[in-house]
């Protein structure tokens, strides 16, 4: 059966041309627009008045006249299970890891709590317009098996997998790589591609996992090598973590050597952070088509530094945004372009807010290498789509009184946006997040 439907609105998305060089040149705006999708994928978009000419007579038309309709956020690096310590005081990452993290993260070992618990975290993304996260589950597979289901339920794109840590933890934390390897296989069996879903080999970082464990991990990626595993973990976030790297893996050349000598830099890799690349590891990561997830909420709250954004893309690097909750204080991926523009500031060349829409939408797709399916509005793609109603801030739609342009109304959004502007978060076409009527499932 076919399934139309429409949406009106401002329609904002950028063309599959468009990389950060020619923003200017490759976005798409329709002041009156309208979204078409067919069975959940987009069908046409395009000017109101044309577009709807290809309409069959009965297809029903959602009016959201007024509001801004932008491709789903993509959150690229965020972690599920430490919803519960955000906003926890005054530490830098690896006393912040030691005293909130960890003791949180162990609560997952109970299946029932990682079900409630994980429940909420999908409610924060769809609530915030994300539609696509690549996400950090626990060592624990509940915690795995209980978002692979809520992100089934709603349909939703995830990625994610357990992650791996046999040192450096509190022992209720560690697990041999044999543990993780059978776990991470398991879970491979029952989740990897299916639906919307895909697995991530999640060795957490250098300094929680040993020589031999990621050893085991590209065993694990070699034997799926035809399946597109994704592959994530952190790297160079905070000076004190950099050094200790560097001292406890004294025959690699930096940091980025830990993983590459291991044959973990992959296009479905993705690096956390990477504030202190040097030139060096930015050509090698820049050569192997791995992306870096910028986290600039995060990068402030713990004091870790300020990623170089520019230098990112000189390099010709795939770049994401991520929460990186609860390193990060807010779900919010405008919230967190706020941050990004800050931090770009303060390194002396603030942030297009081109580039910004354009690093949680299609740049985000790519970096995770599923722009064929989503990130913007060209046909066939999967109609995943945020519904923007600013007269929901009243500070912003107070200022867009005096925007005339629109990079100008998008800087706005970016800088003011927040949950409260989220209208509506549609999966394939669907409804999900219905504003102040909550979810739909
Ligand atoms: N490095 C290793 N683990 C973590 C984590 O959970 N959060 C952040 N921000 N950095 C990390
Ligand atoms: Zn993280």
């Amino acid at each position: 059966m076919n399934i139309a439907k429409a949406f009106r609105g401002h329609i904002f998305d950028f063309s599959d041309k468009a990389h950060p060089h020619n923003l200017n040149q490759e976005y798409r705006y329709f002041e009156d627009g309208l979204l078409v999708v067919e069975n959940g994928m987009v069908k046409h978009s395009g000017e109101f008045n044309k577009t709807k000419q290809l309409l069959n007579a009965d297809v029903k038309i959602e009016d959201h006249s007024g509001c801004y309709i932008l491709p789903g956020f993509v959150d690229a690096h965020v972690h599920s299970v430490q919803t519960q310590a955000i906003a926890s005081y005054g530490k830098e990452l690896l006393d912040w890891l030691d005293n909130y993290i960890f003791p949180n993260e162990r609560h997952f070992e109970n299946p029932e709590f990682a079900d409630r618990h994980i429940d909420f975290f999908t409610r924060q993304l769809l609530k915030n317009g994300t539609t696509t996260a690549m996400v950090y589950s626990s060592v624990h597979d509940a915690s795995v098996n209980a978002l692979f289901r809520a992100a089934e339920k709603y349909n939703m794109r995830m990625i994610t997998g357990n992650t791996w840590m046999d040192r450096n933890a509190p022992d209720y934390l560690l697990k041999s790589p044999e543990e993780s390897y059978n776990a991470s296989k398991t879970l491979i069996e029952k989740w990897h591609n299916k639906a919307r879903l895909h697995f991530a080999l999640t060795p957490r970082y250098a300094i929680t996992s040993s020589p031999e464990s990621l050893k085991v991990v590209s065993t694990l990626l070699k034997e799926y090598d035809d399946d597109g595993l994704y592959l994530q973990t952190h790297i160079s976030e905070n000076k004190k973590e950099v050094e200790l790297v560097n001292h406890s893996y004294p025959g690699n050349h930096h940091y980025l050597d830990v993983y590459d000598s291991y044959g973990l830099l992959t296009p479905r890799t993705l690096l956390g952070h990477g504030i202190y690349l040097s030139e060096d590891e930015l050509k090698r990561i820049s050569q192997t088509g791995s992306s870096i997830v910028h986290c600039p909420s995060s990068n402030l709250f713990l004091g870790s530094g300020l990623l170089n954004l520019q230098n990112i893309i000189e390099n010709d690097i795939h770049l994401a945004i991520g929460s990186d909750v609860a390193g990060g204080t807010s779900f919010s991926m405008l919230r967190n372009l706020h941050d990004a523009y800050t931090i770009s500031a303060l390194n002396g060349i603030p942030m297009n807010p081109l580039l910004a829409i354009y690093l949680i939408t299609l740049g985000g797709a790519r970096a995770l290498d599923l722009d064929d399916r989503i990130g913007n509005f060209d046909v066939g793609k999967e109609a995943d789509f945020v519904v923007i109603d600013t007269s929901k801030n009243e500070l912003l739609s107070y200022r867009l009184e005096n925007a005339h342009s629109i990079e100008e109304i998008l800087f706005a959004i970016v800088m003011l946006g927040d949950e409260k502007v989220i209208k509506s978060t549609c999966l394939m076409g669907e409804s999900i997040w219905r504003g102040e009527n909550g979810l739909s499932r």
